[in-house]
C-alpha cells in the first residue's frame, strides 16, 4: 500500500513512533508529513532536524512539511489509506471540526476527499478531557479509525490516553479494508 504517515507535536513518544514507522516501511510506500510544530520545535526530546533526518532515512524521501506538499495526498496523488502517528489533541480536535491549517490536517482533508481511510493513534494529556467529545465525534464519522489506547498513569494523569503503537500494523490492515480495531480502549 502507498501510506500518509503524518507526526505532531507529541514529542516524548516519537521514538515509538518512529519505530512504528521503521516497521511500515518495509512492507508499504511511505509518504511521511509532519506537522509545522513537529517539524520546527525542538525540545528536550530531540531537536527538529534530527527528527526530520530520521523520518527522511527510513521513508527514502523528505517529508511534506508545507500545506501546497499535503494538498495533492487527495485525487492527484491518491493514498491507500492516512496514518496520524503520533496524532495530538490539537490535531485531533481540528479535525473533529473540519479545521485543515496544517499539513497533516490537510493531508487528511484531502485523504478524506478521496474517500480513504483515516487512522489515528492518538496519544493526548487532555483525552479524557477537553477532547473526549472530539474522540466521540470521530469514532462515529465515516472512514475514522483509532489504534486502541490506553490510560498510561491513571493516577497521576487522569485525563491522558496513549494509543498502543505495536497495534500499528494490525489496526492498518483493518482500518484498509473499513474495520476498527477492538477494543478501542485497553488496559496497557
Ligand atoms: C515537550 C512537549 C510535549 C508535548 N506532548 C504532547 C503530547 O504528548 N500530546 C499532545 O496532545 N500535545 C503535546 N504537546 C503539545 C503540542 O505540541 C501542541 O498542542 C501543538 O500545538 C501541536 O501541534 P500539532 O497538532 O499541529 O502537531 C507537547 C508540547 C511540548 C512542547
Amino acid at each position: 500500500m502507498k501510506i500518509g504517515f503524518c507526526i505532531c507535536g507529541s514529542f516524548c513518544t516519537h521514538k515509538k513512533a518512529l519505530c512504528a514507522l521503521e516497521a511500515l516501511a518495509a512492507e508499504h510506500e511511505i509518504v511521511p508529513v509532519l506537522s509545522f510544530c513537529a517539524a520546527k520545535t525542538d525540545t528536550r526530546f530531540g531537536a527538529a532536524s534530527e527528527l526530520t533526518a530520521a523520518v527522511t532515512r527510513i521513508c527514502g524521501r523528505e517529508p511534506v512539511t508545507t500545506l501546497t506538499g499535503a494538498e495533492p495526498l487527495g485525487p492527484a496523488e491518491p493514498l491507500d489509506l492516512l496514518v496520524i502517528c503520533p496524532c495530538t489533541g490539537n490535531t485531533l480536535s481540528k479535525l473533529a471540526h473540519g479545521v485543515s491549517d496544517t499539513p497533516v490536517t490537510l493531508a487528511a482533508k484531502a485523504t478524506l476527499r478521496a474517500d480513504r481511510p483515516v487512522l489515528i493513534a492518538l496519544c493526548s494529556n487532555d483525552a479524557l478531557g477537553a477532547n473526549l467529545c472530539n474522540i466521540g465525534t470521530l469514532l462515529n464519522r465515516k472512514n475514522f479509525y483509532f489504534v486502541p489506547m490506553y490510560m498510561d498513569d491513571a493516577e497521576k494523569k487522569p485525563h491522558s490516553l496513549v494509543s498502543d503503537m505495536s497495534l500499528l500494523g494490525t489496526c492498518l490492515n483493518d482500518a484498509a479494508r473499513g474495520a476498527q480495531v477492538m477494543p478501542v480502549f485497553c488496559r496497557r
